[in-house]
């Protein structure tokens, strides 16, 4: 997670540049940098560390210029050196980039052919180099950006400063946040409203897929189609507050849009992005070759994350995994195994039972590891080690970027512990680690269907009782759906394990009760089509959500469908989640509930 920012003035940028950043470097500060266009052509001044580096050689070293870009940086590709600092160069072309470019190493294989070579270690140098050899081929900035960006997979925003042109900036965004601000006589572009507050507060936020070309007094935006697009200009309140809902209306929805940039985020804290391989950042207190049981504790959507994680360090590592509900778990004062590891999830690091839990298991003898959002929690610190997940705050109090980050986080460390434990081989291991690598540009791309799957809230948003069905690692996914239609809905829901539907649940489908199932095409989705017969034959309306093979495999009988790409059977979980957060929310939006604070609920529990 980084923060880029970039100003069309008509005073000289340098210092408001630094100042804007400064706002940004909640999102990473290992290294920072800003390029301008200076009488003699580009130039750049980028220093280690924190910003007071930067303004410290700025100082020393002024930069001129009334057009530039700055960018601070939280290193995923390359160490925070300041050859690996934005902006990177490339001939005519300075660029800022957050997010990360999986297939670097492709588009920097094709550009070596022609000469064009990295001078860093960052995926970001790849995008420089492609738009140079574009400007090199004789296309204009225009036409070179746009014959770059559909050559990147990933996540990105970028913006692009070109020499010779001191009027324009191009702006790019998938998957990481991108705003532009409109300025009297200058414009300005942002990763948020806050970092443009001391210039202007008149917004207009880039979405999915969306790039701009900027320049004094006019913003021209393109859709990832490359139409072109209206996009509101906004009065944002971000001056004031530091939590702001971007061009959202609730801060759910703010929170489903970040999870590109916010599984990216945490990805990157656990793999090495350039090796793709997990690369454990934390001092373990064990070792995964040794434990005897793992156990796993957390309340509500945590809980759901600790039972997909069951599927995956069972599978993967054969280690034996009890997952429990912390309000039980400690109760019910369980044996635990000696040399057994507890693992509590919990997005606050403050829930009451969770706590309790923890408490429980460190006085049994147990290894304590907590997953927390919030690292200066009570729960991380009473434990023994913390692995965090890197999702900002989240201030909706349906759970939406945490699981997902839970679950990335839980993800790697499977693929860990296999690798300790030789359970998996290091090339099995490599093709999880690319899944992980490629599930944030799926997310994009699932993002890009909310029109859909709002239409098909619309319908749910009439029943009184909705089922959810997954089976495998989707249980949990129904159990999670379910949840998160209830909570924020109002409406009951209840989750199932597919295979259980003829155990009991059958006897309340009829055509009122609409039955979402989350299948995506695996080893396991033929079974689960029986059961989705067995509804439909009973008058049911089936919702399905899966991916083209499972369309085709599912047939007719199935009233609407939620296709996401095809990925990886072992990432499916989490790019699930992203629909079934989708259906909740625009449910809920329907019924006019308060869907950022539902009755009843708070974001922490800190009562048992
Ligand atoms: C549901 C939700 C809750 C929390 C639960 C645990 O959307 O947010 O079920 O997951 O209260 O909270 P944490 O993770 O803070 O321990």
């Amino acid at each position: 997670m980084c923060g880029i920012v970039g100003i069309i003035g008509v005073e000289p940028v340098a210092d408001r540049l630094v100042d804007a950043l400064r706002r940004l470097e909640y999102r990473g500060y290992d290294s920072a940098g800003i390029a301008t266009i200076t009488a003699d052509g580009l130039d750049r001044r980028r220093a280690e560390g924190k910003l007071n580096n930067l303004a410290g050689k700025l100082a020393n070293d002024p930069l001129a210029g009334t057009i530039g870009i700055g960018h601070t940086r939280w290193a995923t590709h390359g160490g925070a050196t300041e050859t690996n600092a934005h902006p990177h160069i490339a001939g005519k072309v300075a660029v800022v980039h957050n997010g990360i470019i999986e297939n670097f190493k492709d588009l920097l294989q094709d550009l070596a052919r022609d000469g064009y070579f990295p001078q860093s270690q960052t995926d970001t140098e790849s995008v420089a180099l492609w738009v140079t050899r574009e400007l090199d081929r004789g296309a204009a900035p225009r036409q070179a950006v746009a014959n770059t960006l559909p050559k990147l997979r990933g996540t990105f925003g970028l913006v692009f400063l070109f020499d010779g042109d001191d009027k324009l900036l191009i702006a790019a965004r998938q998957g990481s946040p991108l705003a532009i601000g409109h300025g009297q006589t200058e414009m300005y572009l942002g990763s948020d409203a806050f970092a443009l507050a001391p210039f202007t507060n008149q917004i207009t936020y880039l979405d999915e897929g969306d790039w701009a070309i900027v320049t004094p007094g006019k913003a021209e935006i393109f859709d990832f189609d490359g139409n072109p697009v209206q996009r509101i200009r906004q009065t944002s309140s971000a001056s004031a507050a530091l939590a702001d809902k971007g061009n959202h209306r609730h801060f759910m929805a703010k929170e489903i849009y970040e999870q590109p940039e916010t599984i990216s985020h945490t990805l990157a804290h656990y793999v090495d992005l350039s090796e793709e391989k997990v690369a454990l950042r934390e001092d373990l207190p064990f070792d995964f070759a040794k434990l005897s049981r793992l156990t796993i504790t957390a309340c509500g959507t945590a809980f759901y994350a600790g039972l997909v994680a069951k599927y995956w360090f069972e599978r993967y590592a054969r280690l034996a995994v009890d997952v429990d509900v912390a309000s039980e778990f400690r109760y019910r004062e369980p044996p635990l195994a000696d040399n057994g590891l507890t693992l509590v999830i919990s997005q606050s690091g403050e829930t009451a039972d969770t706590l309790a839990a923890l408490r429980y298991a460190a006085k049994s003898g147990q290894h304590i590891a907590a997953l927390v959002n919030v690292q200066e929690s009570t729960i991380a610190r009473e434990s023994h080690v913390v692995f965090p997940t890197l999702c900002g705050p989240e201030i909706g109090v349906a759970s939406t970027k945490a699981f997902t980050a839970q679950l990335t986080a839980l993800a790697s460390l499977a693929i860990a512990a296999g690798q300790a434990r030789g359970t998996i081989s290091a090339s099995e291991a490599h093709t999880l680690v690319r899944a992980l690598v490629e599930l944030p540009s799926a997310v994009s791309e699932v993002l890009r269907h909310e029109k859909s799957i709002e239409g098909i809230a619309r319908h749910l948003a009439r029943a009184s009782d909705v089922l959810y069905l997954g089976r495998g690692q989707m249980f949990p996914l129904a159990l999670e759906g379910a949840l998160k239609l209830k909570e924020i809905s109002y409406i009951h829901a209840e989750g199932y394990a597919a295979g259980e539907l003829k155990h009991g649940p059958i006897a309340l489908v009829n055509e009122e009760m609409p039955v979402v199932v989350v299948a995506p095409s695996d080893d396991l989705m033929e079974k689960t089509l029986s059961n989705m017969h067995e509804v439909s034959a009973r008058g049911g309306k089936i919702i399905l959500i899966t991916d083209a093979e499972g369309r085709a495999q599912a047939g007719d009988g199935i009233s609407d469908i939620i296709e996401m790409p095809r990925v990886h059977p072992f990432v499916a979980p989490i790019l699930s989640s992203i629909p079934v957060q989708l259906l909740a929310y625009h449910t809920a939006v329907f019924m006019g509930t308060d869907v950022d604070q539902p009755r009843n609920l708070a974001k922490s529990v800190t009562v048992e």
